[in-house]
């Protein structure tokens, strides 16, 4: 087992690593406050996985709520049931909330705990990649609005995050390819060296080589752990792990929740930021095309849906929380390995970019 740490002072917390950790309670129990424990889950994972949490936890007060599958129910109305079970089961200030899932169930899950009783514990157990290498880690959790992505939210840490990469075995190919996504972002904006080593070993992580994957997670999870350390509220650095993503959620509202999955929406906006970064001679040419070949390599999609054209991103994009009084700002690379976060981009090469001109 690997363990990394989120420094945050008195709101740090572990992140564990490793094969077979949900056999081991004390990673858990140790950061469980009082005697209440609401396990969140949905009806997907809860036939994998919530047996196992129950025995792991069955010293404790134990309830669980059951939240249907899909990106299109990360919403206030779930966010609701989640607060009728709590009331439901009597829960008290001093509970804690495990969140038993992928990024959707971690978002509702850590969202529910900053606002039940004005905020309780939670603790992260993600069981995709896209969870393990990235929304487990770093408090920021919401809802989803009709209008906007995470448009509804709070940052609230969790007190351990546990990562069990044996969860992954009964994750299919595609949710896989969803997670590589951000795996890759992390070589783009913070680690050429991590880039060329995911180059070389790509179809093997698609392979589902467990030490592999096990180090990718570990590489991500570190590069995210210190980006959160420097600035945990977001007022400046931390805009970089955005690469990709203005145009990407632009991809997820404009197709309608749950029909991109969000780390394919984010490939193709990562694509399109070095595109635009290619047309202000920031990026070479023939770094674009190495993102696209390992974009592509990792069975990602590499251009934008062909019904969205350039108004309706910019009508997506205008509401993304990125637009600081008025202005875009883009999260935009200087080279493989080192990400700006700039409103000081050409519009005319922002509408080439998204009119998709030669
Ligand atoms: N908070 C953050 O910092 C942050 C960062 C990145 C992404 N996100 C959010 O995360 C969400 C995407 O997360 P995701 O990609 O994990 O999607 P997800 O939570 O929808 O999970 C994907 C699918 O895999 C299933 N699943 C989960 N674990 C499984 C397992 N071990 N075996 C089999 N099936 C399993 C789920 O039920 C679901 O159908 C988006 O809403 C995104 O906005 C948040
Ligand atoms: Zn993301």
């Amino acid at each position: 087992m690997k363990t990394l740490t989120v420094n945050l002072g008195v709101r740090s917390y572990p992140i564990h690593i490793g094969q077979g950790l949900l056999q081991i309670p004390e990673l858990l129990t140790k950061h469980i406050r009082g005697r209440q424990v609401m396990v969140v889950t949905n009806e997907t994972i809860a036939p994998l996985y919530l047996d196992s949490i129950r025995e792991l936890l069955d010293d404790f007060d134990l309830a669980s709520v059951i939240l249907p599958d899909g990106e299109q129910y990360k919403t206030l109305k779930t966010l609701d049931s989640v607060f009728t079970g709590l009331l439901e089961h009597r829960f008290n200030r001093h509970c804690t909330l495990v969140a038993l899932g992928g990024g959707v169930i971690g978002d509702i899950t850590g969202f529910a705990a900053a606002c039940y009783q004005r905020g309780v514990a939670f603790l992260q157990i993600p069981t995709t990649l896209l969870a393990q290498v990235d929304s487990s880690v770093g408090g920021k959790t919401g809802v989803n609005h009709p209008l906007g992505k995470n448009m509804i939210g709070a940052f609230h840490q969790p007190g351990c995050v546990v990562i069990d990469t044996d969860t992954l075995n009964t994750l299919d190919q595609r949710q896989l390819a969803a997670g590589l996504a951000e795996v890759i972002k992390y070589g783009l904006i913070h680690d050429a060296g991590f880039f060329t080593w995911l180059e070389q070993n790509i179809e093997r992580l698609r392979a589902r080589d467990e030490q592999l994957l096990a180090y990718a997670i570990e590489r991500s999870c570190s590069i995210k752990a210190e980006i959160v350390a420097a600035d945990e509220r977001e007022s400046g650095r931390r805009a970089l792990l955005n690469l990709g993503h203005t145009f990407g959620h632009a991809i997820e509202t404009g197709t309608g929740y749950g029909n991109w999955l969000h780390g394919e929406a984010i490939a193709a906006g990562m694509l399109m930021a070095a595109d635009l970064s290619s047309r202000h001679e920031w990026l070479s040419r023939p770094d674009v095309a190495r993102i696209e070949n390992l974009l592509r390599r990792a069975g990602l999609p590499t251009s934008p849906p062909e019904a969205m054209d350039e108004a309706q991103f910019m009508e997506l994009m205008a509401i993304d929380k990125k637009v600081v009084d008025g202005g875009l700002r883009l999260v935009l690379l200087k080279a493989i390995g080192s990400a700006v976060i700039t409103g000081d981009f050409s519009a005319a090469l922002l509408s080439q970019t998204l009119s998709r001109a030669a």
